[in-house]
């Protein structure tokens, strides 16, 4: 592939994703000094995010889902792979030039309302000073206070409450807030880390339709982080099931719920409240599923120690239609199957499906 074709120049056309992520890695070094080793955290993972789309990544706790998002958010250092954001790799930017026109291009949300506002300002110091930073504060007084009454709006909050400090609001105002100050600095991609875990089940819905208006009205991209694969469903254009570091399966949401290829995805949707499967979640799976993460080597997934699992990378295979863009990386798929179609304990898996199937699955 020639790089004009596949890295136009920033901004240069729609069709250059807002974010791209190509082989991201990332260890954390552990243990003291004569027992040094590491943990991996990320491996290799691939993902891009186009205009106006809202990616969901997906997988328990410990997977990577944050050290993906701090990565890219520029709070850690990768060993290896590239980030570009409007076809621009931001790793190969110097830290210091880049830092103000990278972070009017990308903003992120995190998980605690709470943690990230200072308890001794009000609501309005935290939106002002995200303006004046970057710039958007207008010329006048009048038309910074037009601005901030216009963030309080967005968001769905009483301009009054500019006045209120953090601990007046609840959890779901305060996770509006913040929304609010990120969408201040008018970013192009916001990286919204579990931003519902923390609320009451009761206001959730309520910030993920907020999520989705930004979408919508502003075209924002959005890479929402969550364990939660209902509001997956309900709000992301896509979903990437992170599994031990790497993206194991991705597709359009709906279809990927509906036909969960790879076995990890399989029992993550087992474990979705669903009262038509409802007792299908199986806690003595889940047990064995994590001690696969912890005695995984190359494919995270190993299933029930199926050799051909841990001796090489298993391969993509597209599952169902094309159009739904749905991909498993696992041995155990079989295409022929049809999707969910893969060998489970005692059954032959088969190694190293010639990517000639997806040809055969693609027309079949
Ligand atoms: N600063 C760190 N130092 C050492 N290990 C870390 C650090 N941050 C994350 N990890 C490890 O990386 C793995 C992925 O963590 P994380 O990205 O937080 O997962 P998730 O957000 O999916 O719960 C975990 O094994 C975690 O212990
Ligand atoms: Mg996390």
């Amino acid at each position: 592939m020639s790089h004009s074709l596949t890295l136009p120049a920033a901004g240069s056309t729609t069709s250059t994703p807002a974010l791209e992520i190509r082989g991201l890695g990332k260890s954390f070094p552990i243990g003291g000094l004569f027992t040094r080793s590491s943990v991996r955290a990320l491996h290799g993972v691939d993902l891009t995010i186009g205009r106006g789309e809202i990616v969901a990544l997906v997988g328990e706790s410990g997977s990577g889902k944050s050290t993906l998002a701090r990565c890219v958010a520029r709070l850690e250092k990768p060993n290896s792979g590239a980030i570009l954001i409007d076809g621009v790799d931001i790793l190969k930017r110097d830290r210091f030039q880049a830092s103000r026109a990278f972070r009017s291009q990308l903003q992120m949300v995190f998980q605690d309302p709470f943690g990230s506002l200072n308890p001794a300002h009000r609501i309005e110091h935290f939106l002002r000073r995200s303006l004046a930073i970057h710039g958007k504060s207008g010329g006048t007084e009048e038309e910074t206070r037009r601005r901030l009454e216009d963030l309080m709006t967005t968001v769905g909050l009483q301009a009054d409450m500019l006045n209120s400090y953090p601990h007046e609001l609840s959890g779901g105002q305060r996770q509006r807030v913040a929304i609010a100050r990120a969408l201040a600095v008018e970013p192009q991609v916001i990286l919204a880390d579990e931003p519902t875990s923390m609320l009451d089940v009761s206001v959730r819905i309520g910030v993920l339709n907020l999520m989705r208006k930004l979408r919508d009205e502003q075209g924002i991209s959005m890479l929402y982080i969550t364990h939660d694969l209902a509001s997956a469903r309900y709000l992301a254009d896509r979903t990437a099931v992170m599994f031990a570091g790497e993206v194991v399966e991705e597709g359009e949401s709906l279809d990927l719920l509906a036909n969960p290829a790879h076995p990890y995805t399989q029992l993550l949707v087992s474990a979705v409240p669903d009262p038509a499967r409802a007792g299908s979640y199986d806690p003595v799976r889940r047990a064995e599923l994590r001690q696969a993460v912890m005695a995984s080597t190359t494919c995270a997934y190993d299933g029930d120690t199926n050799q051909a699992c841990s001796a090489e990378e298993p391969v993509r295979h597209q599952v169902g239609d094309p159009a739904n863009r749905h991909w498993v990386r696992c041995h155990l798929y079989r295409p022929w199957a049809g999707a969910g179609g893969h060998a489970l304990a005692g059954e032959p898996a088969q190694p190293n499906v010639p990517p000639s199937n997806v040809q055969e699955k693609a027309s079949a």
